[in-house]
């Protein structure tokens, strides 16, 4: 049996009655970009992260950049810093070195995988604007540490919840609890698009209204000072479609936990270290990660076995040339040895049960 890392046809296919329905309206309706699917989409969104409001937006690195510019914490040309971990997509530092600030990496807690908010405070310097802790995998960093630091330093909170649509830590979702959060509604995100899409949420309806503007080029007078924008727009069709998808998403999370349960169950006692969620309702596995010592010859029995898995991700952002700055020569140690020990193993709330217990039987005739 071939075991996909992912299969997104098997999830089209659970909403292409309603999908298709949802096309069709907005294709009838000569209203193609932020109209008002995009302003009920927003709407919802909102409501589903317990914030007073969203702002569609083109992707999830644009929602991370707009946010940290709408903050208003970024001036130009001050070489502000921004710190962020080292383990995450590498659209995380773009987007803060396209809001015009310096990525700042801090080593990361060997056990969430997110940042270590000892690390955090180490790094924070007179340059410091701003902290974007990575919900990583789905799971949220330890963001009550993370707020209580940056208030203590005067800091902006952006949470990168390009992963974690739905996780839940002390009571708030992933989203709630820094000033601005950004979300990727990329195809394989836990909310997925048919195409490209994010948004940016908060509390501060400043804020959002600043994105709005931002989104579409800048806007002078609102505010206050000239801030060239971009053009990132979300489109009618791609809001239709995650409004469909939305509505599945909550039964979606609870396959996915109940699938990484057993997984987890089924690795107790094997060399596979499984992941560490900090409460049931922070993880919402996007990836389903476990280290290994001997990950690479893991990886290769797996495929062996005709089972995909990924590596998410090989690089760390403090070794990469583009993004090597002035105190980036820093050694972290925990990144750095976690990043020869993570592998994603299948998990999606399609992913059937005999095609799990063949991840499993193979991972157990390995070990
Ligand atoms: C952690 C993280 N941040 C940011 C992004 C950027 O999102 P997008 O691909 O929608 O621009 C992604 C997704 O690729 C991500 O996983």
């Amino acid at each position: 049996m071939s075991i996909p890392f992912l299969d997104l046809l098997r999830e089209h296919r659970e909403v292409a009655a309603e999908t298709n329905a949802a096309l069709a309206r907005v294709l009838a309706s000569g209203i193609y970009i932020l109209g008002p699917e995009v302003e009920s989409f927003e709407n919802e969104w909102a409501q589903f992260c317990g914030v007073r409001g969203a702002a569609g937006v083109g992707n999830g690195t644009d929602a991370l950049s707009l946010a940290l510019m709408a903050s208003g914490a970024i001036r130009p040309n001050q070489q502000d810093e921004v710190i962020t971990s080292p383990l995450t997509a590498g659209y995380t530092s773009l987007a803060i070195i396209r809001a015009g600030a310096v990525p700042v990496f801090a080593d990361i807690d060997p056990q969430t995988l997110t940042l270590d908010p000892q690390a955090i405070e180490e790094s924070i310097t007179h340059r410091t604007r701003a902290i974007v802790p990575v919900h990583l995998y789905g799971q949220m960093a330890e963001m009550p540490a993370i707020c209580e630091i940056a208030t203590r330093h005067n800091l902006i909170v952006i949470e990168d919840a390009a992963q974690a649509h739905g996780a839940r830590l002390n009571g708030k979702r992933a989203g709630a609890h820094g000033q601005a959060a950004a979300f990727s509604f990329y195809p394989t995100k836990n909310l997925g698009a048919y195409g490209d899409g994010g948004a940016v949420v908060s509390n501060d309806p400043q804020l959002i209204d600043r994105v709005k503007r931002l989104r579409e080029g800048g806007h002078q007078a609102a505010l206050g000072e000239a801030i060239a924008g971009v053009n990132s727009r979300l489109d009618e069709v791609q809001a239709a479609m995650l409004r469909v998808k939305l509505k599945y998403l909550d039964g979606w999370t609870a396959r996915r936990r109940g699938l990484a349960r057993i997984y987890t169950e089924a690795f107790a006692g094997t060399d596979l270290e499984t992941p560490h969620p900090l409460d049931e309702s922070a993880h919402v596995y996007h990836r389903y990660v476990v280290q290994c010592a001997v990950r690479d010859e893991l990886r290769a029995f797996l495929d062996s076995r005709g089972i995909m898995t990924m590596i998410d991700y090989p690089f760390l952002h403090h070794q990469q040339p583009l993004l090597i700055g002035p105190r980036t020569h820093r050694r972290l140690a925990t990144a750095e040895a976690s990043a020869e020990r993570i592998l994603t193993l299948p998990l999606y709330p399609q992913l059937r049960d005999d095609e799990q217990q063949a991840v499993i039987d193979a991972v157990k005739a390995w070990g």
